[in-house]
């Protein structure tokens, strides 16, 4: 069942224990069109993310337990990650429900674009077969794991960002970090067996640019719906710096671009990337203290 090429980097994930931490965020004195130092389109890129997060992340979650039973009988070995997941995703759903209402209140049109999430996700996700929209939540966990590991690995990303805001999204990061293989392993133990390993390779990656898709495209324009609340839409010198953070400096397009095409290769998996030691240096930093 296993593939040789990936063995040791299913006993490493397995290793990492996923762990619900059960935090709450301040976030209600956040201003939303400044916290990120380079401006409000880039502020407004994470903003607009975070409205998918509750309602994608719960899909996330409903995706992965339709499997519970089988997952029981032909892999029980994951089932403590599989909790583990979906507890975090839980408590992100409900800290990032506290940052989006927030926002609401602060005059951001939060509740139109949630309705756009509903619709695209009730419409036409949660319709597509069980196997695609695990399919689906494997791909979105690699695209917020290499997304996450940039803001673990490069202080840039959130240099001189309000404090409040930067513990928030480093506490996501180190979270979807932590269960990054998850969905993937049980994708792909359902998924070998049902469609054979050349149709759970061919779903897989069709599905990822089914994802790649979705995400650009609401992220974009949640975005943009956002800068025009703030009426900066025509602001060439903003627009500027948040293509400066997209292509030099942090440099998320190309730094992701790698990452991302290696979904692609038929031996993939998440922790061929092995980045644990930046969830250790986080736990160290903000657990140590705790439970000394
Ligand atoms: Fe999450
Ligand atoms: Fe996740």
């Amino acid at each position: 069942m296993h593939n040789p090429a990936t063995q040791g980097a299913t006993i490493s994930s397995q290793n990492l224990p996923i762990r619900r931490r059960d935090l709450v965020f301040d976030q209600q004195h956040i201003a939303f069109d400044r916290w990120h130092p380079e401006g409000n389109q880039t502020g407004h890129l994470f903003n607009g993310l975070s409205i998918t997060f509750p309602k994608g992340e719960r899909h996330f979650v409903h995706s992965v337990r339709h499997y519970m039973d089988r997952m029981q009988q032909e892999a029980p070995q994951l089932m403590e990650q599989i909790r583990g997941f979906m507890g975090q995703e839980s408590i992100h759903g409900r800290e990032h429900e506290r940052w989006n209402q927030a926002m609401a209140a602060a005059g951001y049109p939060v509740a139109t674009l949630e309705r756009i999430v509903g619709k695209v996700l009730d419409g036409f996700v949660y319709k597509l077969p069980p196997v695609v929209q695990l399919a689906n939540t494997a791909a979105a966990e690699h695209l917020t794991a290499i997304g996450a590991g940039l803001v673990l690995a490069d202080p840039q990303v959130l240099a001189g960002v309000d404090p409040k805001a930067a513990a928030f999204w480093r506490w996501h990061a180190i979270e979807e970090t932590e269960h990054k293989a998850v969905a993937y392993e049980v994708y792909r133990t359902v998924a070998t067996r049902d469609l054979g390993p050349v149709g759970a390779y061919l779903v897989r990656v069709t599905t990822m640019l089914l994802a790649s898709f979705l995400l650009n495209a609401t992220g974009t324009v949640f975005q943009l719906v956002l800068v025009a609340h703030d009426h900066k839409l025509t602001d060439l010198s903003g627009w500027w710096r948040f293509l400066k953070v997209q292509f030099l400096r942090p440099g998320f397009a190309w730094r992701l671009l790698i990452p991302y095409l290696r979904y692609y290769l038929p031996g993939f998996h998440p922790w061929q990337h092995d980045n644990h030691a930046l969830v250790e240096q986080w736990k160290q930093a903000n657990e140590a203290s705790a439970s000394s």
